[in-house]
């Protein structure tokens, strides 16, 4: 059912101590790699949304068996028992990655491994985003894909997969994973070398399973796997989905809030810089490791913000959120400009231009450039009808919006919300924010 969310305007400051749920890319990438592994590996705090869910159960149609417990909507523990490297089973059916892009591409390289053939697929919406990224370097490395003109679905043929050096075009996470875990598979060493410092979930599980894998500045190498160690972790909280709470803290005037046991790897971190280079201050308590990613407290309350500019290195490290931080520009004082973020337009939609179609219906001028997007600020916002486009982060950015608009705002096609992050709403109401479900 096609769910919309009412959100009205927040007359009191957000306060409490929250957790959000697990990572995302951390999710993901446990049940992959954790299907591979030789043996039971055990992962707590997993994010049952409906992205990792997709990844989930495309191992489990593999033939991974995976069981799990349901803490909360929120919190799954996990019990993978690892096929090995060469265990997976065929399946007649296409693996269906829904909206998933990490999902899909990440897959694209295992998949690119096997000794049998499949059909990978997703959503209208992941049919029409880009996977010449991934289709031309597997290529390079003698995969057989056969893709419609650079999308999904894919059909992936068994083959020897050859070692190569790969320097990556666009810093991208998702098409460095893909390499690296062919190269699993390859016949030598393969490396890749990346323009900027994308996330390193993958780098950082594959090390803590016992992958050969060295780290040389921008240089990425991994050496043919035998086998992966099973893993035992903690998923910790997902800064991306912290993001849009932490945004609202910013923003509604003396809140505080403080979320709990929140991943700080620093090529996840760029939200917490661009806010800081606006003014705000957070202070990051209890800080600790979990899954072999850094974590702590982290508290954000309200603060007068100013304009800044940004582009460079920050960008890969804050890619997604984008959407959330353009409502932190729109209260900040003076003319923010974004660059080097052209790869916006290429996420679950394009980010730039669809958001600045449905912020122009609350009052915020966005103005669009190839590579990013101007706002001056601050604007006071009003109420509006607005839509998500199945866009979770969009829905989520809209609903932060209507908090600090002055009539309430009803966002459509909400549900996508859960792609991400279930249980957003219980989870902003618990801070105080004024926002329901309506149908
Ligand atoms: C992800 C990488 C990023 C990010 C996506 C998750 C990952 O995409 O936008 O939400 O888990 O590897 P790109 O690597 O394509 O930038």
């Amino acid at each position: 059912m096609i769910k919309k969310l009412r959100v009205y305007p927040q007359k009191t400051p957000l306060k409490g101590i929250i957790t959000v749920p697990g990572d995302k890319s951390v999710s993901h990438r446990s049940v992959m790699l954790g299907s591979l592994a030789s043996g039971t590996s055990y992962i707590r705090r997993w994010l049952p949304a409906g992205d990792p869910i997709a990844t989930l159960e495309i191992f489990r149609q593999l033939g991974v068996n995976i069981s799990v417990t349901k803490h909360s909507a929120t919190n799954w523990d996990l019990v993978i028992d690892g096929v090995g490297m060469h265990g997976l089973q065929p399946s007649a059916e296409p693996l269906d990655a829904r909206n998933a892009g990490t999902c899909i591409r990440l897959l694209a390289g295992v998949m690119a491994g096997q000794k049998f053939s499949s059909v990978l697929d997703g959503s209208e919406q992941l049919r029409k985003r880009p996977m010449k990224r991934i289709t031309v370097p597997l290529a390079q490395m003698g995969a057989k894909i056969d893709s419609t003109k650079g999308k999904a679905p894919m059909t992936i043929e068994p083959t020897e997969l050859q070692a190569m050096t790969y320097e990556l075009p666009v810093a991208s996470a998702q098409v460095k994973s893909c390499v690296l875990l062919a190269g699993m598979y390859a016949n030598g060493e393969t490396v890749v070398i990346e323009p900027g410092a994308a996330r390193d979930h993958t780098e950082r599980m594959l090390k803590a399973m016992g992958a050969d894998l060295t780290i040389d500045g921008r240089t990425v190498s991994i050496k043919p796997v035998d086998k992966l160690n099973p893993i035992n972790l903690t998923v910790p909280a997902d800064i991306s989905s912290a993001a849009f709470p932490i945004v609202a803290a910013a923003i509604v005037p003396h809140s505080e809030i403080t979320i709990e046991n929140c991943g700080l790897n620093p090529t996840r971190t760029g939200i917490l810089d661009m806010l800081e280079a606006m003014g705000a201050t957070f202070t990051a308590q209890n800080k600790r490791k979990t899954g072999g990613e850094p974590a702590a407290d982290v508290q954000v309350q309200f603060s007068e913000m100013h304009s800044t500019e940004i582009g460079g290195e920050v960008v890969v490290r804050g890619i997604d959120e984008f959407p959330i931080l353009s409502i932190a520009l729109s209260q900040s004082a003076g003319r923010s400009v974004v660059r080097d973020a052209a790869e916006l337009r290429v996420k679950e939609v394009d980010r730039i231009s669809v958001l600045a179609g449905e912020l122009a219906k609350m009052g915020i001028t966005m103005d669009e450039t190839p590579d990013g997007f101007s706002i001056e600020g601050p604007i006071r916002l009003n109420g509006a009808e607005v839509d998500s486009h199945d866009d979770h982060r969009l829905g989520m950015t809209l609903a932060i919006a209507g908090l600090i608009a002055d009539s309430p705002t009803t966002i459509n096609e909400a549900n996508c919300i859960a792609d991400s992050f279930p249980g957003f709403v219980e989870t902003m109401q618990a801070l105080g924010a004024h926002m329901e479900w309506i149908e």
